[in-house]
């Protein structure tokens, strides 16, 4: 009997594991599937209910790719369709999850006619009050106006609601962010693995990238641990991080790495036990991601007080070089910090930001010197 229970139990647990979500594009992410005319007027939705999958509140346009807006003419992403939220407009989807794990939310969005847009993600249950990531929307680093941003989140439930709102307010009602391609993507814990004192240092582990988008996924400002999508990762400065994959760019080493776009306003920061005394050596691989980023690069790396900078030619073909920097803990937390001395625009007029790549960041410990 004791045997029959078990058996049960882990069959419902297999049985759960395959209904909750781990990766991929959420059931109509990319907005495709339409409301019916009936649902419209114009290009906005009055049926709460009416794009399937999802519920909206406030202002929210269905919009087609090559649809007009003055004289812009509005491109979308994936697909024929998205979505824009206007002035306090949300969109909301429930999906099945599994309790305890961390998350993180991809998602493509575009600025539309206002300068400074922001969009608010918050996903319930959520234990933490005033627990949701303001995301500024810039499109300053990809040609298109398109930028696929993500945030990360620790799962309290076994199904949450994902809340995507537009806090702006704006005099023009149509003037908001388009929303296109809602992925989701499970991770484990981050774990320190053999002969690397930091976690994620390759990064690996990080966000959904869509397999179509070719411009790489921002990881947004000011994120802490809990909330990283980038595990075991911090972003510490007022601008975003790129995170990229070797499918469209060059990278090191592995499939993904970290591209400094923003000079000194993108700081990436992990913080490490260390033994205070104790002598350390930083490793870490600095290039270019053969994206038209040309020019003299400097990577400033930093364990606590001491600092290295390396410099790195870019010819913005790919490429990159070892660095290391040599250090002495001074306590038993040391910070471990990577950013770009300088600020770095594509040389194909595109008006993008990039910078200096990095990969393969390994912290150990020096034996006998
Ligand atoms: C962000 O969204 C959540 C959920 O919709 C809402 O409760 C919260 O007030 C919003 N925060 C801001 C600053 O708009
Ligand atoms: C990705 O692009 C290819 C070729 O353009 C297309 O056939 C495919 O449907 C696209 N996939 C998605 C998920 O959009």
């Amino acid at each position: 009997m004791k045997k029959m229970k078990l058996v049960v139990v882990l069959l419902c647990a297999t049985f759960y594991f395959a209904l909750s979500f781990k990766d991929g594009l959420l059931p109509n992410g990319n907005f495709e599937n339409s409301p019916k005319p009936s649902q419209m007027k114009g290009t906005r939705v009055i049926d709460p209910h009416a794009i399937p999958n999802w519920e909206i509140s406030g202002f929210v346009e269905y919009i087609k790719s090559g649809q007009k807006q003055g004289d812009m003419m509005l491109v979308v992403p994936e697909g024929a369709s998205a979505i824009r939220l206007g002035d306090e407009a949300s969109i909301k989807t429930k999906v099945k999850v599994t309790n305890g794990m961390f998350y993180s939310i991809s998602f493509s969005a575009a600025r539309t006619c206002a300068q400074d847009e922001k969009l608010n993600i918050s996903v319930s249950p959520n234990r933490e009050p005033k627990d949701w990531g303001i995301l500024p929307i810039q499109t300053m680093y990809s040609s298109d106006g398109w930028d696929t941003y993500c945030w990360g989140f620790l799962v309290e439930s076994n199904e949450i609601e994902i809340i995507i709102h537009n806090p702006g307010k704006e005099k023009d009602p149509a003037c908001g962010p388009l929303i296109d391609s809602v992925a989701l993507k499970a991770f484990n814990p981050p774990k320190r693995p053999r002969g690397n004192m930091l976690k994620n240092g390759n990064f690996e582990e990080g966000p959904y990238i869509f397999p179509n988008s070719s411009w790489g996924i921002l990881i947004p400002p000011n994120i802490e641990d809990d909330h990283s999508p980038l595990p075991g990762w911090m972003i510490e400065s007022l601008k975003a991080v790129k995170y990229i994959d070797s499918d469209h760019f060059t990278v090191p080493e592995g499939k993904r790495a970290v591209e400094l776009v923003a000079g000194r306003e993108s700081a990436l920061t992990q913080i490490v036990k260390t033994v205070p005394d104790k002598t350390y050596d930083l490793f870490f691989f600095v290039g270019d991601t053969k994206n038209s980023c040309e020019g003299s690069m400097l990577v400033e790396a930093s364990a606590d007080r001491d600092i290295v900078q390396v410099s790195y030619e870019s010819k913005g073909k790919g490429g990159f070089k070892l660095a290391k920097l040599r250090f002495k803990a001074i306590s038993p937390r040391t910070r471990v910090r990577f950013l770009s001395s300088f600020y770095h625009m594509k040389s194909d007029n595109s008006g993008s930001m990039c910078g200096p790549v990095i990969d393969d960041v390994r912290l150990v410990s020096v034996r006998r010197i």
